[in-house]
């Protein structure tokens, strides 16, 4: 059974169905391969690279009359380009088609009896995973993008310290948490920027954080979870308080890149010309989604745009312009499915099995597509249990630890309070009076109880409503404290038999004096960051 890689021939393409590397999987699994000459020089991967791996070399008509044809972008049909004519009527064609926005394209594919799969339409679950080309080039665009913006910019990404003065690091905005948004915070905190993210799916949160970036949130309480792990169209009222948690931080951000997408929908409009206009001068945005009409009210899709100093990037290339580990691990998804295809040797376009169900669109002169609803969404995405609430009408924005506390509010919050609450009524109750029923060890007791509670509760508040990034200097602050602990816990300890309220207070002096040790040392270490 032979397989053909032609060369890509949409303007600008600079990617190749595959990598040497990847084709010596095609090899392996018992195809014969027979690449077009110069297929792969956009991606520098030479003819010989293909030959080494027992390819073939050959025209554009060899490469487009095998039995499986390799492509990344769907054949043309076009004047300079007719790909479509030179596909065989029982071949199998694996590419990119994108039927919803191609219905022209599926119409001919049908009419030639082409088995087309998409690769745009693997469905999103875990089990296809190594064929999904859709994040392989998601990942790449998002690193992309960082790449791009830090071209555009006209300072580090890093804070630095140098003898003629202190450059503050960039601040990024990423909208959209999605596989390109998470590449593209990774990306940017790898340069050494402060990278703040916004999403309407909470399940993003521990994500972002992980990869050093600030996870924003707006208080409304909406889940964002569409079916598959995508996201849904939000209410007028979320997109509102996004609107406002966005012109707050055009304020700030120097870098904007927006991945915002609902499958099926055009790109939600994210970032206003206003926000725009907010926006210093030499500011960066970059739209991935320009493809699908942009989240910015100014991109133009494919292209560089400037409005009020303010550089956006519409680029829908960005894959391609890193063509090389592009082709390598769109080849390597198609090794996957061809795999699941059973190879060579037992090729079969088996419909029962769930991934190539998904992906085909056409066969035998019938158009397969959209596939049957999957039953459940993939577990990662599962919609919250929560029925979904009305929203409330605020609009205020919060960076994470004041939303933790709103949440956390929900909970240790209230418990706190009713703890203090409590200890407020046993102390006006027993403790306030000098002359009550209760004996005075009792009275001593419920004093520092109502004390301990409160500590508890005023210690909380202001740990969690303190922005994180302030955590540090608050450290410094509760040194303070830190000292009146240790001072009372002196005179509790000063006692010549062993009580239970010196040995309390000889515990509260142990920590108190770990705390004062450990803030320093956090000081001293912050400090000395500023020393370089
Ligand atoms: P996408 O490209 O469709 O959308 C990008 C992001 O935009 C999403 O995170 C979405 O929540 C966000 N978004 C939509 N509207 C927004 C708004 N108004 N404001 C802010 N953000 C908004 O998403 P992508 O990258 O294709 O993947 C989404 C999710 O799909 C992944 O995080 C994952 O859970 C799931 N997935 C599952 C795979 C699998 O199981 N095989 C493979 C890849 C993704």
């Amino acid at each position: 059974m032979n397989l053909g890689i032609p060369k890509e021939s949409h303007p600008g393409e600079r990617r190749v169905a595959a990598s040497p590397a990847a084709a010596s999987r095609f090899v392996e699994l018992g195809f014969d391969v027979s690449v077009e000459a110069g297929a792969g020089d956009g991606a520098s991967y030479p003819d010989s690279a293909y030959e080494a791996i027992g390819a073939k070399i050959g025209s554009k008509e060899d490469a487009f009359s095998a039995d499986v044809v390799l492509k990344v972008r769907a054949p043309r049909d076009e004047d300079d380009a007719r790909e479509l004519d030179l596909i065989r009527e029982d071949a199998t064609l694996i590419s990119y088609v994108f039927p919803a926005q191609n219905e022209a394209l599926v119409a001919s594919l049908q009419a030639r009896k082409i088995t087309t799969l998409a690769m745009d339409c693997v469905p999103r679950i875990t089990r296809a995973q190594k064929v999904d080309s859709l994040s392989s080039m998601a990942n790449i665009a998002g690193y992309r993008a960082v790449i791009e913006a830090a071209n555009e910019f006209g300072s580090f990404f890093t804070g630095q310290f140098t003898a003629a003065g202190k450059v503050p690091p960039a601040k990024v905005l990423v909208i959209g948490a999605g596989v390109a948004g998470l590449s593209a915070i990774g990306a940017a905190r790898g340069l050494g920027a402060i990278v703040r993210a916004f999403d309407t799916r909470e399940s993003v949160r521990d994500q972002i954080k992980s990869l050093g970036g600030e996870f924003l949130t707006v208080e409304i309480e909406e889940s964002g979870e569409g079916g598959g792990g995508y996201a849904k169209t939000m209410s007028k009222e979320f997109i509102d308080a996004e609107m406002a948690l966005f012109r707050e931080q055009a304020k700030e951000v120097d870098i904007v890149i927006t991945t915002a997408l609902i499958p099926g929908k055009p790109a939600p409009k994210l970032w206003l010309k206003d926000m725009v206009e907010t926006m210093k001068p030499g500011s960066v945005v970059v739209d991935l989604a320009a493809e699908q009409g942009g989240n910015c009210d100014l991109t133009e899709p494919g292209a560089r745009a400037v409005h009020d100093g303010v550089v956006i990037l519409g680029y829908t290339d960005m894959p391609s312009r890193m063509s090389t580990v592009a082709s390598d691990l769109y080849g390597t998804n198609l090794g996957h499915l061809l795999d699941e295809l059973g190879g060579a040797g037992e090729f079969n376009v088996d419909l029962d099995n769930d991934i190539i169900r998904g992906a085909i669109i056409t066969q035998g002169g019938e158009v397969l597509w959209p596939p049957p609803a999957a039953p459940e969404p993939s577990p990662a995405a599962k919609p919250k249990p929560a029925p979904e609430p009305a929203p409330k009408p605020a609009a205020a924005v919060t960076p994470e630890a004041p939303a933790a506390a709103s949440e956390g509010g929900s909970f240790s919050g209230k418990v706190l309070v009713g703890l203090a609450l409590t200890a407020l009524w046993l102390w006006l109750r027993f403790g306030s009076g000098a002359s009550n029923s209760v004996g005075e060890t009792e009275s001593e007791f419920l004093q520092h109880l109502t004390v301990f509670v409160l500590a508890c509760f005023v210690g909380w508040q202001v740990v969690w409503s303190v922005t994180a990034a302030l955590h540090t200097p608050l450290m410094s602050v509760t040194n303070a404290i830190s000292g009146i602990i240790v001072v009372g816990g002196l005179v509790l300890a000063n006692s010549e038999v062993p009580t239970a309220a010196a040995i309390i207070g000889a515990i509260a002096i142990l920590f108190a004096t770990i705390n004062i040790v450990g803030g320093f040392m956090v000081t001293r270490r912050m400090l000395r960051m500023f020393n370089k």
